[in-house]
């Protein structure tokens, strides 16, 4: 045939090369595949971020992220009931601050009747089994967008670790089950885990944003808690640069040694190579997030037809596991479950 044409004899059954090896063999069938399979995405590993809003029955999509709306107070109780019966583990919370509540000093996050405590209290009374992880940072609060306090143009490290560690205090007594501190200051997780201990809740954990990255996929974030305008500059003075992964083990054994119980790099799939240091390092408990715009460059390609959306999304989250983390934040999280529960 044409092979032959080429110059090139090929014959179906003379060509056996003496291997000894053949790893195709275990791929054959779908029980084998299934049998040699190494890892797995299960409901177990999921975190689903939600935003917050104020109002009532009101749910608003947010436009940079299709699938994903800011919902009120109830509606969070709604989505959280559905996480519950789906099995989702934990939800994490994220507050859409109206403008006005917004100043420079981020004070908002210090008032225990702000939103994200509001949906602590609704969602610890209605579904009380399911966990509840709170961010800790001051940017959904602050006027300028950073996540701390600011002299000039200066982020000013200590004054904002006194911030945030009432922050995750008034968090713990609003119902919040795991402080997770994204704001990359130095020392924030020792004057957490300090204030959390002498004010009698040692009961809640720390996740620590220990490898954040000043990323480009933060942008439909920022958006959604309504930062992307107001951001004054850039975050590059605290979060990390992205060309470094020595860095990342020094700033996990530092948030180690303070004392976080997990640890969480961010983005993802971009840094599958930081996931893998932190966890071979360390073997605490490790997640990844999926962010904002790891999950809407899915969701654009797969609206246009480009990729299989259902497909990459299964994907990506696989490769987080194999990659060692034992768990991830996902956007995706309430689709996932259903599709694993055959919904
Ligand atoms: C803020 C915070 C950010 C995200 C989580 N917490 C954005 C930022 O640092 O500007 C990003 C999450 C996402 O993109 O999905 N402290």
């Amino acid at each position: 045939g044409k092979l032959r044409e080429r110059g090139l004899d090929v014959r179906l059954e003379d060509n056996a090369l003496a291997l000894t090896r053949r790893p195709r063999r275990g791929r054959a069938a779908d029980w084998s595949r299934r049998l040699t399979r190494e890892n797995a995405v299960t409901v177990d590993d999921l975190i689903w971020p939600i935003f917050l809003i104020e109002g009532e029955n009101r749910r608003e999509p947010v436009a940079a992220m299709p699938g994903v709306e800011r919902l009120s107070v109830d509606e969070a109780v709604r989505a959280a009931e559905e996480a519950a019966a789906l099995g989702i583990p934990a939800l994490a919370l994220f507050p859409y601050t109206e403008p006005g509540l917004r100043d420079p000093l981020g004070s908002e996050a210090l008032n225990p009747e702000n939103l994200t405590c509001r949906a602590l209290r609704a969602i610890k009374r209605a579904v009380p089994t399911i966990g509840l992880v709170t961010d800790v940072a001051l940017d959904p609060y602050t006027s300028h967008g950073h996540d701390g306090l600011l002299d000039g143009e200066r982020v000013l490290n200590d004054a904002t670790v006194a911030v945030l560690a009432r922050q995750a205090l008034t968090q713990a007594e609003a119902g919040a089950d795991v402080i997770a501190p994204s704001d990359m200051m130095d020392g924030r997780v020792g004057a957490i885990r300090q204030a959390l201990d002498a004010a009698g809740r040692s009961d809640v954990q720390i996740m620590s944003y220990a490898a954040k990255y000043a990323s480009a996929f933060y942008g439909p974030f920022r958006d959604a808690i309504g930062t992307k305008k107001t951001l004054v500059g850039d975050k590059r003075t605290y979060q990390m640069d992205p060309a470094n992964g020595d860095e990342a083990l020094r700033e996990a054994e530092l948030d180690v040694i303070e004392g976080a119980d997990m640890l969480m790099v961010k983005p993802g799939l971009p840094y599958l190579d930081v996931v893998w240091r932190l966890k071979e390092r360390f073997r605490l408990p490790t997640f990844a997030y999926q962010v904002s715009g790891e999950y809407a460059m899915i969701q654009a390609a797969a609206q246009n037809g480009w990729i299989d959306g259902e497909a990459a999304m299964l994907e990506s989250l696989l490769a987080f596991k194999r990659a060692g983390a034992d768990g991830v934040l996902t956007y995706f999280a309430p689709t996932v479950a259903r599709r694993l529960k055959g919904l």
